[in-house]
């Protein structure tokens, strides 16, 4: 319970409720993260920004809050830009974040800018910049980005993405749609992101993330992808539309958001970790709500098409503290090569080979004598999992203690895992898959497992790191 659960690198609120990620945007050596924020409960309600910044994606410092509701409403989710060409009169390189107000469930887009680095936001005048639909539904979370010689600005509506084009900020014009029945519509969509990214040397493709608020993998929120074409004023893609990809296998991975003006030209994105069906009832205080890592983002061409691979970006190395170190050992059963290690978070990075009698092969972190999480390959039925039905205090939402599986197209030949206070996060085969879930141990279930079943496991390489969050320097 309280602060043993807060995360020592996954980003958290400093105290109360956080949901969406927002407005991610890098300006003068500085990562801006701001989030859907409740500074006065832990559960859901007027929503403010929160505002944190990094110089490495990793250590975080938090700052006041950005954006307070008002009279026009609650401040929604949604993005922010580098205006570098002062296209909308704020000034040069203002930053300018397009946000939603919720009033009443009319849904409008606005500005609010900043020519102080982010550190206080005026909202524009002239708001609102798009009106709420007629008739009245769901139509939020802009994600606005440079495309050529105009802004393009995605919106979430019921069970489509709306593009609108401005050259301006202020003024917008609907230039297209997508949805229609692509990909899974069992849930309202939320938080969409579009971002080019090369599929090789030659080649690249656009890909649509939306979050479907329910039916999704894991049960409840998740996030899918589509992966296609953006011809600047609409996208199209190139699977059928039964076709759905998801971005995580896990519960815990939703709402993601990319930032834009990345200095690197990298595509990195960070997720709310929480599910709509228990946000509200997570065992936490006085916070309550915490992100993914950042995920580095890239396209590979597979036998079934395009996909997303996601990798923690290089800085995350900056958390590793003592190593433990294998190679071309073998792991058989019974016998825990990890049991002199123990703590609350750590990085594993395993690169292994199954005998043809192993069936299940994996990790078993946070273990106690009433709890631990399993994190495993089950190679009978080709299932990647994370099995949290008895990872400590699961009773706070029925649904919570489950066993989250994906089926693998090629066997798992490497898992790389982060596992924080609260949270766990799995990079399977390079990131092709991933899986994430929260989990919440008695804090004294500190020990950490690997395990083989029916045979041994050929471990290539094992790398276990205990991470530590050295204190930001800024
Ligand atoms: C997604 C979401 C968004 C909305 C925000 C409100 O989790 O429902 O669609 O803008 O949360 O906090």
């Amino acid at each position: 319970m309280s602060e043993l659960s807060r995360p020592a690198f996954h980003f958290t609120p400093p105290s109360m409720w956080l949901n969406d990620p927002n407005g991610l945007v890098y300006l003068d050596g500085e990562y801006h993260l701001f989030y859907q924020y409740h500074p006065h409960s832990t559960v859901w309600g007027p929503m403010h920004w929160g505002h944190a910044i990094s110089r490495d994606l990793i250590h975080w410092e938090h700052l006041p809050i950005a954006l307070y509701p008002d009279e026009f409403g609650m401040v929604f989710s949604g993005s922010a830009v580098v205006d570098v060409q002062n296209t909308a009169g704020f000034g040069k390189n203002a930053l300018v974040a397009i946000f939603t107000y919720n009033k009443d469930y009319r849904e409008t887009q606005n500005l609010a800018y900043s020519t102080d680095r982010g550190r206080t936001w005026t909202k524009y005048a002239g708001n609102p910049v798009i009106p709420a639909p007629d008739p009245l539904g769901d139509c939020r979370d802009p994600k606005v980005f440079w495309h050529e010689d105009h802004w393009v600005l995605l919106l979430a509506a019921k069970d489509k993405v709306l593009f609108f084009s401005s050259p301006n900020l202020k003024d917008w014009q609907l230039t297209g749609e997508f949805g229609n029945g692509f990909g899974s519509t069992e849930g309202v969509w939320e938080t969409p992101d579009l971002f080019l990214l090369p599929v090789n040397a030659s080649d690249s493709r656009w890909v649509l993330t939306v979050g479907l608020g329910k039916g999704s993998h894991a049960g409840g929120s998740g996030t899918q992808y589509f992966v296609g074409e953006f011809n600047g004023k609409t996208f199209t893609s190139e699977n059928p539309k039964e076709t759905v990809l998801w971005m995580d296998y896990g519960a815990d991975f939703y709402a993601p958001q990319s930032w834009s003006n990345e200095p690197h030209g990298r595509r990195i994105m960070l997720a709310w970790m929480s599910n709509w069906q228990y946000a509200l009832f997570t065992p936490t205080e006085p916070w309550r709500g915490q992100f993914s890592l950042p995920r580095e983002l890239s396209l590979v061409q597979t036998v079934g098409g395009i996909r997303l691979r996601q990798q923690p970006p290089a800085e995350t190395s900056s958390l590793r503290g003592k190593n433990f170190h294998w190679q071309n050992v073998d792991a058989v059963p019974a016998e825990n090569l990890l049991r002199e290690i123990h703590g609350s978070t750590f990085e594993i990075d395993v690169k292994f080979q199954l005998a043809e009698t192993t069936q299940v092969f994996g990790f078993r972190v946070r273990k106690g004598s009433e709890n631990h999480t399993t994190i495993g390959f089950d190679a009978r039925s080709n299932e990647m999992f994370i099995d949290r039905t008895q990872s400590g205090m699961i009773d706070f939402y029925e649904g919570f203690a489950a066993r989250h599986t994906v089926k693998m197209k090629s066997p798992a030949a490497r898992m790389h895992i982060f596992a924080d206070r609260s949270s766990v996060e799995v990079f399977v085969n390079d990131g092709i898959v991933c899986l994430s879930d929260l989990i919440y141990p008695s804090p004294e279930s500190l020990d950490l497992e690997i395990f083989t079943e029916g045979g041994t496991v050929h471990l290539m390489s094992l790398d276990v790191y205990q991470l530590e969050n050295h204190k930001a320097v800024l």
